[in-house]
């Protein structure tokens, strides 16, 4: 398994491009389950998930063909499910990644069955999809779980509901804002989620034909149609990219330019830094970010559904306040059990202490190298921003769970002064 070696202290200087979300390209990739037209995708990053989705689609009968990155980076990709051959999802794709399950409502929607395995256990909660399938059975379909699949029926469509969501899900939102583009009839999703990656998903599926109102908001109301036809849709930048990178340039102390990216997506985050001491310029294609003195200031935050502070930046606030002045207290609302970067950290010295959903970090002066072991995604990011930050060597393990989300890390990073590469596999 590859590793990556980091030699910290260095602060980060330069220009990062960001690419498009990850957490939009993967519904909107299923979203093309929805129509037997060509849906083509523009800013798709090269991610291992958006490889993983594209396995799985394939399974299912679509064509898909990715293109060269564009000049802005990002690639262009069709995908084309003219005729759906498969209606199984199967455990070996859906255990690599939990998105996976998005594919059973337009799956329903359109072929009337869908055949699709429980995602399982996941390194940060038990993570249910009690909502995806109680949601889906208000729309008609009969599911039933057997053998580890969830088995979904509706021989004569779905049909429209109104449907109030008992806690705020991202993925039972945009799964049951796809079905509901071909029920009969009309939805209402009461307690969506905001997600900037919802809207995405949303503009999407009208450019396709559908009639959804109150996008952006909590209430979604959607009218189904018969069918749905093609179109083209550009991806909109990752905000979780952006404020992993606006926090590693933080850490260092260093001056960074993020591009083709939006600053109005991470107003939560540029609040809680302004308190911390950190600039925040916003740009025409995104924002600079540079620290107002010479130290960082312990902020407290909490996660919360968007547009609240956002869990995936979690990990990588931790790491920044690790060496910030004074304590923070970080409060995880969104998942149990996201803290399994805290172990980590404090083998860099960092001085943090966990009591139920709450961290308490206090700023201590350096952080030193060490070797250290990524758990997951956000996770991993964290240690390579503590990495950036620390004295001496930082060897990072099991790197797989970087590729999942972010492109040419250390590219990026190495562009702007990092001393960073990847040891690849027996290096
Ligand atoms: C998505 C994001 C993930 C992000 C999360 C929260 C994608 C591909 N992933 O994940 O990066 O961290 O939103 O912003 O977009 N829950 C239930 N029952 C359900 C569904 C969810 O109890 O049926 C719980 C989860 O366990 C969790 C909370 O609801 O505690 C929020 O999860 P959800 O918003 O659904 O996250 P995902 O869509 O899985």
């Amino acid at each position: 398994m590859d590793r990556i070696r980091i030699k910290g202290g260095v602060p980060l200087e330069g220009v990062i491009a960001i690419g498009g979300a990850k957490n939009a390209a993967l519904p909107l990739m299923t979203a093309s389950l929805l129509t037997p037209e060509t849906l083509t995708l523009e800013n798709v990053p090269d991610l291992a998930d958006v490889a993983t989705m594209s396995n799985l689609l394939v399974q299912h009968g679509a064509a898909i063909s990715m293109g060269e990155a564009s000049s802005a980076g990002g690639h262009r990709v069709e995908l084309s499910a003219a005729h759906i051959t498969s209606i199984t999802a199967p455990y070996d794709l859906v255990r690599k990644m939990r998105a996976s399950v998005l594919v059973l409502g337009p799956l329903v929607a359109r072929c009337g069955r869908a055949r699709v395995s429980l995602p399982g256990g996941c390194a940060i909660g038990t993570r249910p999809i009690d909502l995806h399938i109680s949601g889906l059975r208000q729309l008609g379909a009969e599911i039933e779980l057997a053998g580890g699949y969830v088995e979904a029926r509706a021989p004569k469509g779905l049909r429209g509901a109104e449907i109030l969501f008992p806690s705020v899900s991202v993925g039972a939102t945009e799964h049951l804002l796809m079905a509901a583009t071909l029920a009969k009839g009309e939805t209402l999703l009461v307690n969506a989620a905001r997600e900037p990656e919802i809207t995405d998903l949303a503009h999407c599926l009208v450019a396709m034909g559908a009639q959804i109102s109150g996008i952006g908001s909590d209430r979604l109301r959607v009218v189904g149609i018969e069918g749905l036809h093609g179109a083209t849709h550009r991806i909109i930048p990752d905000r979780i990219e952006t404020g992993t990178y606006i926090m590693a340039a933080a850490a260092t102390a260093g001056e960074v330019r993020l591009t083709h990216t939006r600053s109005d997506f991470v107003t939560g985050l540029v609040r809680v830094l302004a308190e911390a001491g950190v600039e925040i310029t916003a740009t025409e294609d995104g924002v600079v970010v540079r620290r107002r003195g010479d130290h960082l200031d312990g902020v407290d935050v909490m996660t919360e559904p968007y547009p609240g502070y956002p869990t995936d930046l979690q990990a990588q606030f931790m790491a920044l306040m690790t060496t910030a002045q004074g304590a923070s207290m970080i409060t995880e609302t969104v998942f149990e059990n996201r803290f399994m970067h805290v172990p980590e950290l404090a083998r860099m010295g960092a001085n943090i202490n966990v009591h139920g959903a709450s961290a308490m970090v206090r700023g201590v002066p350096r952080l030193t190298g060490a070797p250290v072991m990524a758990t997951d995604l956000r996770a991993s990011v964290s240690l390579v921003i503590a990495g950036l930050v620390a004295e001496g060597e930082t060897v990072i393990n099991r790197v797989y769970h970087l590729d999942r989300g972010y492109e040419r890390l250390e590219d990026k990073l190495s562009a702007c002064g990092a001393r960073i590469e990847r040891l690849r596999d027996g290096a």
